[in-house]
């Protein structure tokens, strides 16, 4: 047992003796109603029989809606969730940690290396889940779980997808604790860049310098082009900012990828630009989706479209809207926003594109040796005759 995880042993002896109790509450939901039935009456009718205890003061005919919860528990499936173990990965406050116990996992291990442990800890007492969750205030790499886990949860996904990346973590739990057909969620990933036109972001942070209240201060122009634009953004844009179609970066199976992959990903773009509009750069964003190891292009051998071919076009997208009846989280600049909004590397000046044009080139998305959280990101450019290369950082 590792000296980091002291709610682990704390909490396992507790949880260890109040199973039952969480049993009975599970057993208890089904009472709401008014009703309350020993189990050992096993055809409902109480009536004088041994072991039949009814609230009779609270008796009422089930309702709809009653029956279609009933019925919901008739099914297998929910059983076998209910007896799931989970391991969620960086539980910050334990929220999705929770939301596993309500679901009905028989455990969750809450996996974070921050202080921020201490606080999932009161969050689970307060929620009465202390015998379900089990907070592990430690590094995922470092912490002992002792049985194989049927679902990893993990909230690991980064601006860009990839900055900040916590999938190495999640790699190593699946390799450490994933019972042999387990469950990943989110359970794939993909990162998207495309072309943008933003007169607007571009006027604001550098037209302005050409003349401030009459007084010409264009001196200002480089510095102001540095401090705007040496390091990529995050900004949410929308769809109308984006010139074609995306283009997929990088396709991340969690089933399968390996730590080694992540450390470099490269691509080659082409893109043929579908208006006349000055380009400004390339934003990038991504989706995850959530389906079970069957689903998983990898696992049922069937590859997605997305991965045989990188470029996308409107037939490809319909294919992609969703393949396997997944659920999908989208940060695109058509969907709604989320905090992850998207990613932009701009250029230092915009480059005017005719429709059709081609834009064309690489990037290039490595850890920095320095600090495998940050990115380094190498961007050739080639279109009309110019061409140039970008390096940046994201720290
Ligand atoms: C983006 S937050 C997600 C928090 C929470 N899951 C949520 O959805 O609100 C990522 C969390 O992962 C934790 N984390 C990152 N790498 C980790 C590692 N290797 N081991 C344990 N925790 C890690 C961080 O401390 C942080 O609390």
């Amino acid at each position: 047992m590792n000296s980091t995880n002291g709610y682990h042993h704390q909490q396992q002896q507790y949880g260890e003796k109040r199973f039952g109790a969480s049993h009975k509450d599970r057993v208890r939901r089904g009472t709401r109603g008014g009703r309350s039935r020993d189990l050992r009456d096993g055809h409902g009718h109480g009536g004088g029989t041994v072991g039949v205890r009814v609230c009779e003061q609270q008796q009422r005919p089930p309702t709809d809606f009653d029956m279609a919860y009933f019925h919901s528990y008739a099914h297998v499936g929910i059983h076998e969730e209910m007896i799931k173990v989970v391991v969620d990965v960086g539980c910050g406050t334990g929220i999705l940690s929770i939301f596993c116990a309500q679901a009905g996992a028989k455990r969750v291990y809450a996996v974070d290396a921050s202080d921020i442990a201490v606080q999932a800890n009161e969050v689970v007492k307060a929620n009465n889940l202390s015998d379900i969750v089990i907070v592990l205030h430690g590094r995922v790499e470092d912490v002992e779980i002792d049985e194989e886990v049927d679902v990893i949860i993990s909230e690991w996904m980064g601006y860009m997808l990839l900055y900040e990346s916590m999938l190495g973590s999640v790699i190593t739990a699946r390799d450490r604790w994933l019972k042999q057909g387990g469950l990943i969620l989110p359970s794939n990933a993909t990162l998207y860049m495309a072309p943008i036109t933003h007169s607007d972001r571009y006027s604001e942070s550098i037209d302005f310098w050409r003349n401030v209240y009459g007084i010409d201060m264009s001196a200002m122009l480089p510095l102001a082009k540095q401090c705007a634009f040496e390091e990529p953004c995050v900004e949410t844009i929308t769809g109308e900012n984006v010139l074609t179609w995306p283009h997929v970066v990088k396709h991340v199976d969690c089933y399968t990828i390996t730590i080694n992959e992540l450390e470099s990903v490269t691509t080659r773009y082409k893109f043929k630009s579908m208006m006349r509009a000055p380009l400004h750069g390339f934003a990038f964003w991504f989706d995850v989706e959530f389906s079970g190891p069957c689903v998983s292009p990898t696992i049922n051998h069937t590859p997605s479209p997305l991965v045989e071919n990188n470029s996308i076009d409107g037939s490809q997208r319909k294919k992609r809207a969703n393949p396997n009846e997944a659920l999908v989280l989208s940060t695109a600049p058509e969907d709604p926003p989320t905090h992850w909004q998207q990613t932009l590397i701009y250029f230092y000046d915009p480059i005017e594109v005719e429709q059709d044009q081609l834009i064309e080139g690489s990037v290039t998305l490595s850890q920095s040796k320095e600090n495998a959280r940050f990115m380094n990101i190498h961007l050739e450019y080639a279109s009309g005759g110019r061409s140039f290369i970008k390096e940046s950082v994201m720290r």
